[in-house]
């Protein structure tokens, strides 16, 4: 079978990518430097999986190291990048730390590649992409215009993509595919992998997570004075075991070389715009627990409501996310407290 070079695979998308990938008999090498994970993922990953995905810990910005790993695994038929920094607020205050960890890393990798011979890459981009679409836009497919990045760590994102399309323009054999994610939520149903944010987390779910858990006393609701149903901003949550699924079909597809494009893009969401109280609300019904939480102001560079039309997607690639958030919910909370030991 195939080896896949997974950067980032002990994070958060990368590691239930992992054991996906396992899963349908793929070998795994993960390269990863450790910035915002851990290596007991890779304990988790080898327990559920009953396999130890081979590791290599390193920057993917560091050109000695990645020639190394493509010279130790000849075998290697495809990239999934997903090493990058991700905190969108974070990048504001660190634009450059932005810039070059996540466009050199890409660089670097590529490079690589193209020396090794290896002409296959899945990217992980995101809807941020997107901003916000207007009403005719709304769900939104892969033909809504991209639009002005509202951060660094956006900005990122279309840089890349664009890096990748002009490398496949030039190099006919490079083939892409660029997979926007939109919020991915939840973590593996044996809660031995999922999410491991840094410090006081930005995103919904974990907030939810360590509220329901104690460790935050109230959960902030940052508005509820937007133009929709409830007033709170509405997102497309994806379960992140399904958002891996999708990377193995993407490789699938790669390596069966049945692309009709030498890039293509796919837009991986449920299709299902849910609102943050909805989100919160469902989840002290799922989980019976309770979490404490005010409205406050907007925070600045929120987009008010984004959902995927996810018919691409679902046709090509043959694939859907169909977890019932229900279940997805119940997973980010037995997770929870696996790693608080509740
Ligand atoms: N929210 C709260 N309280 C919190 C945290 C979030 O009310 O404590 C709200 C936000 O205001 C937003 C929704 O929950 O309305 C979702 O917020 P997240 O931070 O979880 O997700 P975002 O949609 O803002 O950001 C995500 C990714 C980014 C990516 C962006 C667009 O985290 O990396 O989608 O793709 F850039």
């Amino acid at each position: 079978m195939a080896r896949i070079l997974v950067t980032g695979g002990t994070g958060y998308i990368g590691s239930h990518t992992v054991v996906c990938l396992m899963e349908q008999g793929y070998d795994v090498t993960i390269v990863d430097n450790l910035s915002n994970s851990n290596r007991e993922v890779l304990d988790g990953i080898t327990s559920i999986t009953g396999h130890r995905p081979d590791f290599v810990e390193a920057d993917c910005q560091d050109r000695t190291a990645m020639e190394q790993v493509f010279t130790t695994y000849p075998d290697i038929q495809a990239v999934i990048h997903f090493a990058a920094s991700k905190a969108v607020g974070e990048s504001v205050e660190k634009p450059l730390l932005y810039y070059r960890n996540n466009v050199l890393s890409l660089l670097t990798v590529l490079e690589t590649m193209q020396r090794h011979g290896v002409n296959n890459i899945v990217f992980s981009s995101s809807c941020t992409v997107y901003g916000q679409p207007d009403e005719a836009h709304l769900p939104v497919d892969e033909t809504a215009p991209r639009q002005q990045a509202l951060s660094p760590y956006g900005n990122t994102k279309q840089i890349n993509e664009d890096i990748l399309t002009d490398a496949a323009h030039a190099d006919k054999a490079l083939r892409v595919i660029l997979l926007r994610y939109f919020n991915p939520i939840g973590a593996h149903p044996s809660a031995k992998i999922g999410e491991l944010p840094n410090g006081v987390p930005n995103n919904l779910l974990p907030f939810v997570t360590q509220t329901a858990a104690g460790l935050r006393p109230m959960l902030r609701v940052f508005g509820d004075d937007y133009n929709t149903p409830d007033g709170s901003c509405i997102r497309d949550y994806i379960y992140v075991m399904d958002l891996a699924k999708a990377h193995v079909k993407a490789v699938d597809r790669l390596l069966a070389a049945t692309a009709s494009e030498q890039v293509e893009v796919f837009n991986l969401g449920t299709g299902r715009g849910l609102s943050v109280l909805e989100i919160v609300r469902t989840f002290i019904e799922v989980t019976g627990q309770n979490v404490p939480y005010e409205i406050v102001g907007r925070r600045e560079g929120d987009i008010e409501q984004v959902w995927a039309n996810p018919a691409k997607a679902n046709r090509v690639l043959g694939w859907k996310a169909d977890t019932p958030v229900a279940d997805v919910l119940l997973s980010a909370w037995n997770w929870e407290k696996h790693i608080r030991g509740i």
